[in-house]
C-alpha cells in the first residue's frame, strides 16, 4: 500500500520509491526478474532497484507490487477443479484490461480499474483458503450445467464469492471503487468505474484468457450491452486489445513464483 500510494502522489521520488521496495526481498526479486525478462532485453542486464523501476516505468511498478502483494497473500496452490495459475492470469488480465480501457475513457484514476479487475474475483479466493471442498463443488457444477461461476453458487444455495470478496475488501480497507468493482462485476453496474471492470471481466472471458470457473452463456451479449453502455467504439476497442497483447507479455515475469 505504501509504495503504491508513493506511486501515485506526484512528489515521490525514484530514490524514495526504490528505498521501499528495497525493504521487501520479495518484492526486489520479483521486480528485478521483471526488469531482467526478455520484454525488457536491456544491454548488461538490471542489477539494482533504481535502476530497474527506470526501466519499468510506474505503471508496471504499480501492478508488479500489487499482484504480487495480493497473491503473495494466499499461499494455497489450487485444486484440480480450480488451478490457480489460470485464475491468476484471468485476475491479472482483467486488471490490465480494466486500467487500459479506463485510460481509454480518460477516467479519473485508472490504477484503481487495475486493482478492481485484480480482485473483482477474491472471493474465489477465500473459498480455496476456507472451504476448498465447496470450492470444487461450485466449479463442476458450473462446468457442468455451463453456467456461471455466481449462477452455480446460487443453484447450490451457498454464499456467492462477491458478498465474500466485498467483505474482504472491507476488511483491507480497499478504496470504494475496488469495492464497486467487486459487488457489481455480476450485473450491469450503475457507476463507470464498475462497468468498466465488469466488461474487462468479459473480454478476457471472451479471449479465452486464463480460467475463472464461469461458463456463462450470456458473456458475448452482456459484453456487448457494457461495451455499448461505456461507448467503446470498436477503434478503441481495438486499440485497447493491441496494447493488452503487449501488457501481457509481462505477466510470466509479474506472476513468476507464484
Ligand atoms: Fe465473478
Ligand atoms: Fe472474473
Amino acid at each position: 500500500m505504501r509504495v503504491t500510494e508513493r506511486i501515485q502522489s506526484s512528489g515521490s521520488t525514484l530514490d524514495e520509491i526504490s528505498r521501499l521496495i528495497e525493504s521487501d526481498a520479495g518484492l526486489t526479486a520479483r521486480i528485478l526478474k521483471l526488469a531482467n525478462s526478455s520484454y525488457y532485453s536491456v544491454p548488461g542486464g538490471v542489477k539494482d532497484v533504481r535502476k530497474a523501476l527506470q526501466f519499468l516505468g510506474f505503471t508496471t511498478i504499480a501492478q508488479v507490487v500489487l499482484t504480487s502483494s495480493v497473491f503473495g497473500s494466499f499461499k494455497n496452490s489450487g485444486l484440480r477443479d480450480f488451478p490457480l495459475l489460470p485464475f491468476w492470469i484471468h485476475s491479472l488480465a482483467v486488471g490490465q484490461v480494466a486500467e487500459l480501457a479506463a485510460r481509454g475513457l480518460n477516467q479519473p484514476q485508472p490504477s484503481d480499474a487495475f486493482i478492481g479487475g485484480l480482485l473483482h474475483d477474491v472471493g474465489k479466493l477465500i473459498l480455496l483458503e476456507l472451504a476448498p471442498e465447496q470450492l470444487s463443488r461450485i466449479a463442476r457444477y458450473a462446468l457442468e450445467h455451463r453456467v456461471s461461476f455466481l449462477q452455480a453458487e446460487r443453484d447450490l444455495g451457498l454464499e456467492d464469492h462477491i458478498a465474500l470478496g466485498v467483505g474482504l475488501s472491507r476488511h483491507w480497507k480497499l478504496p470504494e471503487l475496488v469495492e464497486e468493482a467487486i459487488r457489481s462485476h455480476h450485473s450491469i453496474p450503475e457507476t463507470r468505474s464498475g462497468q468498466i471492470v465488469a466488461w474487462a471481466n468479459l473480454w478476457v472471458q471472451l479471449q479465452g484468457i486464463g480460467a475463472s470457473g464461469s461458463h456463462d452463456p450470456e458473456t458475448e451479449s452482456r459484453s456487448l450491452e457494457l461495451g455499448r453502455l461505456l461507448g467503446i467504439s470498436p477503434a478503441l476497442a481495438g486499440n485497447i486489445e493491441q496494447q493488452f497483447r503487449k501488457e501481457f507479455e509481462k505477466a510470466e515475469a509479474i506472476l513468476g513464483g507464484h
